[in-house]
C-alpha cells in the first residue's frame, strides 16, 4: 500500500504501531536474517534513540519514525557515508514536497530554518573486513504541533515550517525513492564522489563558521566543502586545511 517506485528499498516494509525503537526492530529482524532494502516503520517509539544515548521524541503518527536495512558489500569503514546518503535523500525529499528550504547540517542532521528537523542513526554490524548490515534510522518530524520548552529552541517539524499538515507516506515514498538513486551511486564507487556535488549544494555548514568539539580537538574554522569520502575540511585561522571525520564530533553553530 505504499507504491513504491523503487526496486530494492522497501521492497519489504515492515510497520508496528508501537515499537521501542525501529532501530533495534531493525537490527534484530537483520540478525534474523531481513533481507537488503526492509524497511522497518512505527507509528510511535517508546524508546527512540537518539546519537550518544540521547532519546528521541517519537509521539504517535505525528512522524516519520523508520529504518532501512542495509547489507552492502562495502568496506566498514566506508559505512559511516550511508548517513550522509540517507541525509541527501531527506533533505532533497523535503524540498520537493514541501518547498521548504531543507539544508544538512553534515553530518547527521537536515535542518530548516535553522532547527533540526531530522535527525539520523546508523548502526553497523561487522567484521574487521566485512559489512555484515547497516541499519540507517531516519527521523522526521513531520505533523508535530510543538515541541517541549527546553526542545523548542533546537527542534522543529514540517507542520510547524509550512502551517500545514502533510501526508506522511508521501514523503517516506519520496525519500526511499531517491535514497535507492543515490545509494546506488555510492555502491558504484563506495564513496560520494557520484553524488558529492549535490550534497555539498545541500549542505548548510558550507562556508560559515564551525566550532568542531571532539575527543580529540577543539577546532574553530570555515566550512570548505565536504569530501567525497564524506569528510568535512574546514580552514583554520591559520589559512591551514583541516579533515575531520564524522565519528564522534560535535558541531556548534551550522
Ligand atoms: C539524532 O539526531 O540524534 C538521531 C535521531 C535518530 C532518530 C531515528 S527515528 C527512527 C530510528 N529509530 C531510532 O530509535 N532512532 C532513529
Amino acid at each position: 500500500h505504499y507504491n513504491l517506485n523503487t526496486n530494492v528499498i522497501g521492497n519489504k516494509i515492515i510497520s508496528y504501531d508501537s515499537v521501542d525503537s525501529t532501530n533495534q526492530q531493525a537490527k534484530k529482524l537483520a540478525l534474523e536474517g531481513a533481507g537488503e532494502g526492509t524497511v522497518v516503520i512505527a507509528e510511535e517509539q517508546t524508546a527512540g534513540k537518539g546519537r550518544r544515548g540521547k532519546n528521541w521524541v517519537s509521539p504517535p503518527k505525528t512522524g516519520i519514525w523508520m529504518s532501512i536495512i542495509l547489507r552492502p558489500d562495502i568496506m566498514p569503514e566506508n559505512a559511516s557515508m550511508l548517513t550522509l546518503v540517507a541525509g541527501l535523500a531527506v533533505c532533497k525529499a523535503i524540498r520537493e514536497i514541501t518547498s521548504l528550504e531543507a539544508s544538512i547540517k553534515w553530518p547527521n542532521d537536515i535542518v530548516v530554518s535553522g532547527k533540526k528537523i531530522c535527525g539520523l542513526l546508523t548502526e553497523m554490524n561487522s567484521e574487521i573486513d566485512y559489512v555484515n548490515f547497516v541499519v540507517v534510522g531516519i527521523g522526521i518530524n513531520v505533523n508535530i504541533e510543538e515541541f517541549p520548552p527546553e526542545l523548542d529552541k533546537m527542534a522543529t517539524s514540517l507542520m510547524i515550517e509550512g502551517n500545514q499538515i502533510y501526508k506522511r507516506k508521501r514523503i517516506i515514498n519520496k525519500t526511499l525513492e531517491i535514497f535507492e538513486v543515490y545509494y546506488k551511486k555510492y555502491l558504484e564507487t563506495e564513496d560520494l564522489t557520484n553524488i558529492i556535488a549535490e550534497y555539498n549544494e545541500c549542505c548548510i555548514n558550507i562556508g560559515r563558521n564551525v566550532k568542531v568539539t571532539s575527543r580529540s580537538q577543539n577546532l574553530k574554522g570555515i566550512v570548505k566543502e565536504v569530501t567525497r569520502k564524506g569528510e568535512l575540511i574546514i580552514t583554520d585561522p591559520q589559512g591551514e586545511d583541516i579533515e575531520i571525520t564524522s565519528g564522534e564530533v560535535s558541531i556548534r553553530g551550522i
